[in-house]
């Protein structure tokens, strides 16, 4: 099963149905953004915080990585900052070069999977932006081994991904209202499917998705040579059971620094 062309297919047709994170910011914020007011999200509702960028994002070489769609990194390059944007999927990534022609915006667009940067030489990137997306990615480990040589030293990642909780209970009573705990972390959206519905699963396009652990998310990272320096949570807007209950999202800023005391 190769899992990165399913999900190339599956993000392209969810552009074609306009889902929520494919859905490109308008001109007006792109106005705003070049006027120096600013914003993105990397989870789902709460925008990251300000400080976390430095003041001026002039010149700033930043990678928006599996970030398509024309939300982040049209509003960064807006902002004045230097923006490559890397997604597996191209009607995502056509998105944010629609948003860039109408608004006159310069963006590097790189078709590919977030697990293999050769594309990009080591020490590239002053800032790497991640939202929600390594739950596509089997090994997280190789994903954040990728980030930290691309990134320069003392190189800031910005990372959205889902806390594990998410993934345990049955999700199609979840958006009945029912919190039914059925699933173990780690696993993959194939694992609780019989045999004979893995080829109906695939063949209806939709995304195979992979829980990690916190561990994988979190020691993941300073294992490839990062230090956390922000961290908050995030959930669905109030739009679903679980977001009466916990958080399900969240988001961290940590600095390559290879081993280096702080
Ligand atoms: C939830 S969207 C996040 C981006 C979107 N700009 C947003 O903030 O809503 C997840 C993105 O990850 C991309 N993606 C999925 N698997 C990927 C992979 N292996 N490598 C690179 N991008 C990937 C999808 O095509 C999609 O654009």
């Amino acid at each position: 099963m190769d899992t990165t062309q399913q999900n190339s297919s599956a993000w392209d047709k969810k552009v074609e149905e306009g889902s929520r994170y494919t859905q490109s910011v308008s001109r007006d914020v792109i106005e705003k953004s070049k006027a120096g007011d600013w914003e993105i999200t990397v989870t789902t509702e709460k925008s990251v915080p300000r400080n976390w960028f430095p003041d001026s994002m002039t010149g700033l070489k930043i990678l928006c990585l599996a970030s398509g769609g024309g939300q982040q990194a049209p509003v960064l390059a807006a902002a004045g900052a230097e923006v490559t944007v890397m997604d597996l999927s191209p009607k995502q990534l056509e998105q944010d070069e629609k948003v860039a022609e109408r608004d006159g915006l310069i963006l590097k667009t790189v078709q590919g999977d977030m697990s293999d940067l050769s594309e990009f030489e080591d020490e590239q990137f002053d800032m790497i932006v991640n939202p929600v997306s390594n739950l596509f990615v089997k090994d997280i480990h190789v994903v954040w081994r990728e980030v930290s040589r691309v990134l320069k030293h003392k190189g800031i990642l910005i990372a959205g991904f889902t806390n594990p909780l998410l993934w345990i209970f049955d999700d199609n009573q979840e958006r009945k209202g029912i919190l039914d705990v059925k699933h173990s972390i780690p696993s993959s959206t194939l694992d609780y499917l019989a045999e004979a519905e893995v080829q109906e699963y695939i063949d209806s396009g939709q995304t195979i998705e992979y829980a990690h652990t916190l561990e994988d998310q979190i020691q993941g990272q300073m294992d490839a040579g990062f230090v956390l320096t922000g961290f908050y949570e995030d959930d669905f807007g109030g739009t679903r059971i679980i977001d009466k209950h916990i958080k399900t999202f969240m988001a961290t800023r940590a600095m390559k620094l290879n081993g280096e005391a702080l």
